[in-house]
């Protein structure tokens, strides 16, 4: 069903501030209608960086991602052979570097040494495979960071040591600077919520998870605070079901504006996305 609200010519945004009028002005849109999803309030994640705007898992595209006002970063986050920290997202560096080789085969020396940005665009040459670290610097308080944990099982120990950078930073106590961990590898969620047992994480559920039980739901949440599926699998039913459980949603990946107003129909707590321009921020939730 689609709701449609109909807002008026010349309203004052000051009077309707943090109303739907209101959003339409910031976005020059008034006197025409503005959909009941505009008006949500939505957790905008930029998957991977503004990965549809700058190369993924770049500094470029975090930075991008911050300046288009998403409310997180999500990045990738693997282990060198050196055991340093790096954010990428495929196990090999052949795809978005000019190198090739398992991540997990090659130096933090040798992977800094490859372009990750010309795959992309030649005006992105030159831009670097970021560190963990070097990421978590650059912008904590700045815009909240999804961190998945790719592959861990390939990397034992990846957990601990994630843990300590942030201890490092102090920034495991509370999560005032907004950071969740996630990752497909549910045992590794287990652990690491052990680690870092104040801050949220969350477990990714690929498309083999369609038919999940309200039973593992509520497994999950004994350490999870957020159950993150493939957005071809989300339906109103299990979004109300992980509400149930006391977990909240934040369906992969949007890449169409239809995709993710499909998602704000299905009343998701934040989108993960390549494009944050599809995902409108607005301080109200409506329902
Ligand atoms: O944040 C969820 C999403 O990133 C999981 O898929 O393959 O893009 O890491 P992938
Ligand atoms: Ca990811």
């Amino acid at each position: 069903m689609k709701r449609m609200i109909p807002i008026l010519a010349g309203i004052s945004i000051a009077m309707t501030s943090f109303t739907g009028s209101a959003l339409a002005a910031e976005h020059g849109e008034v006197g025409k209608e503005i959909s009941k999803q505009e008006q949500q309030k939505m957790v905008n994640v930029a998957h991977r960086g503004a990965s549809g705007h700058a190369p993924e898992n770049t500094m470029a595209a975090f930075q991008k991602g911050f300046e288009m006002k998403a409310d997180y970063v999500e990045i990738d986050v693997q282990m060198t052979k050196d055991g340093e920290l790096v954010v990428i997202h495929d196990t090999t560096v052949d795809r978005t570097t000019n190198g090739t080789g398992y991540v997990g085969d090659l130096t933090l020396e040798e992977i800094r040494q490859l372009d990750a940005g010309s795959w992309f665009s030649e005006s992105y040459a030159g831009e670097k495979v970021p560190t963990f670290e070097e990421v978590l610097d650059a912008f904590r308080g700045k815009v909240g960071i999804l961190i998945e944990l790719k592959a861990p099982e390939l990397y034992p120990g990846i957990e601990k040591k994630i843990a300590e950078a942030l201890k490092e930073r102090n920034m495991h106590q509370s999560n005032n600077e907004k950071i969740i961990i996630q990752s497909f590898n549910h045992e590794s969620m287990e652990k690491s919520k052990e680690l870092l047992p104040n801050l949220p994480h969350g477990v990714l559920a690929g498309t083999s998870w369609k038919n999940v039980t309200e039973e593992q739901l509520s497994e999950f949440a004994m350490y999870a605070d957020y159950f993150n599926p493939n957005m071809n699998i989300v339906t109103d039913e299990l979004v109300s079901d992980v509400h149930e459980a006391g977990m909240e949603i934040y369906p992969y990946t949007s890449r169409s504006q239809e995709q993710a107003f499909h998602l704000f129909d299905l009343n998701v707590d934040g989108i993960i996305t390549d494009y944050t321009e599809h995902v409108y921020y607005h301080p109200v939730k409506n329902n």
